[in-house]
């Protein structure tokens, strides 16, 4: 028998597969034709204090070896979040994360002690949107603002504190040493990479906001260096995401220092791809020859 159960700090999970933020809202849609309650956890749709409209269309594109999306962060706001969507999510006994984001210090902070009553498994900081003008990757690119946003959160929460990093950055490392610095309790990491898309024929990106981020397969390598090079530079756990899309995908990432994993844009093309890669986990790990899927964590061997 594999053991699929995982550990982020102090937290257990059932296993470790997460639906990344924005690719599963809270769970609604999925609920009809899923049991969300078996996967490892749920990363909900990234939420603000106020209602968000998001961003004009379009805002989504397919291009090569995956997607642009500008959504600008749409949710119905802290209020809604904590009446309705929420509490659906305990009625499904889902594992809960919390994915919020501000334009000010003072957002965050108000977010964080607002759901400082709710049932959550962790609190995620997005300190890594592309697609919002002020707030998220402004935060998420300065070390001293992840430091300092971090500790004003983490001092004033019971939960454990993830914070969502952008690659779009010179050194990642040093943002997420910048979180451990802060008292995060794991890092996420990575959110989109800033890209475009550009229809020749009007001479004007796709996308409306002109630019937006990039997700999918064609991130994979790039998230994977960037795990494995923050595993490297920090001691709190990090939960990697960015392309995966099969069992070896989810293995790689622990391998290269995932304690956990997140599922994205994978979502989007096969809603069923969390409940497909659990099954075939097992046979996985024991043809890797893991009894526990922990157990593969930071095993990447280096070349010298
Ligand atoms: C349509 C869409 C919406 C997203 N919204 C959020 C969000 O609200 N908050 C957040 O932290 N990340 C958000 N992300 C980023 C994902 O959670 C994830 O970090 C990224 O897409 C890389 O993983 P993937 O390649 O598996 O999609 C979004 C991604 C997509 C594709």
């Amino acid at each position: 028998m594999v053991n699929l159960k995982v550990k982020v700090g102090d937290l257990s999970l059932e296993n470790p597969l997460i639906a990344a933020s924005g690719t599963f809202g809270f769970g609604r849609e999925m609920a009809e034709f899923f049991n969300i309650s078996t996967l490892g956890g749920i990363s909900t749709k990234g939420f603000t204090r106020l209602p968000k409209i998001g961003n004009p269309a379009p805002r989504v594109a397919e291009c090569d070896c995956g997607m642009l999306n500008a959504v600008g962060l749409q949710n119905p706001g802290l209020d809604v979040v904590l009446e309705e969507e929420l509490p659906f999510m305990r009625s499904q006994n889902a594992t809960i994360i919390a994915n919020i984001a501000g334009e000010t210090m003072e957002d965050y902070i108000f977010l964080t002690e607002q759901l400082q009553s709710q049932d959550l498994a962790a609190i995620e900081l997005n300190l890594s949107c592309p697609n919002v003008k002020q707030g998220c990757m402004t935060f998420g690119s300065d070390p001293v603002a992840i430091e300092e946003l971090t500790h004003q959160c983490a001092k004033r929460s019971r939960h454990p504190l993830w914070i969502k990093l952008t690659p779009n950055v010179t050194s990642i490392a040093e943002m997420a040493k910048a979180a451990e610095q802060g008292g995060a309790t794991a890092v996420s990491l990575i959110n989109t990479l800033l890209g475009m898309v550009i229809d020749v024929q009007t001479r004007r990106p796709i996308l409306r906001n002109n630019t937006g981020g990039y997700s999918g397969p064609a991130v994979k390598p790039v998230a994977l260096r960037m795990v494995s090079e923050v595993y490297h530079a920090v001691s709190i756990p990090v939960v990697g995401m960015g392309g995966i899309s099969s069992a070896e995908d989810v293995a790689a990432f622990m391998i290269a220092g995932a304690a956990a994993v997140q599922i994205g844009t994978g979502l989007l093309v096969e809603p069923s791809l969390p409940w497909k890669i659990l099954e075939e986990l097992p046979a996985l790990c024991q043809e890797l020859q893991v009894d526990n899927i922990a157990d593969l964590t930071g095993t990447l061997e280096l070349w010298n």
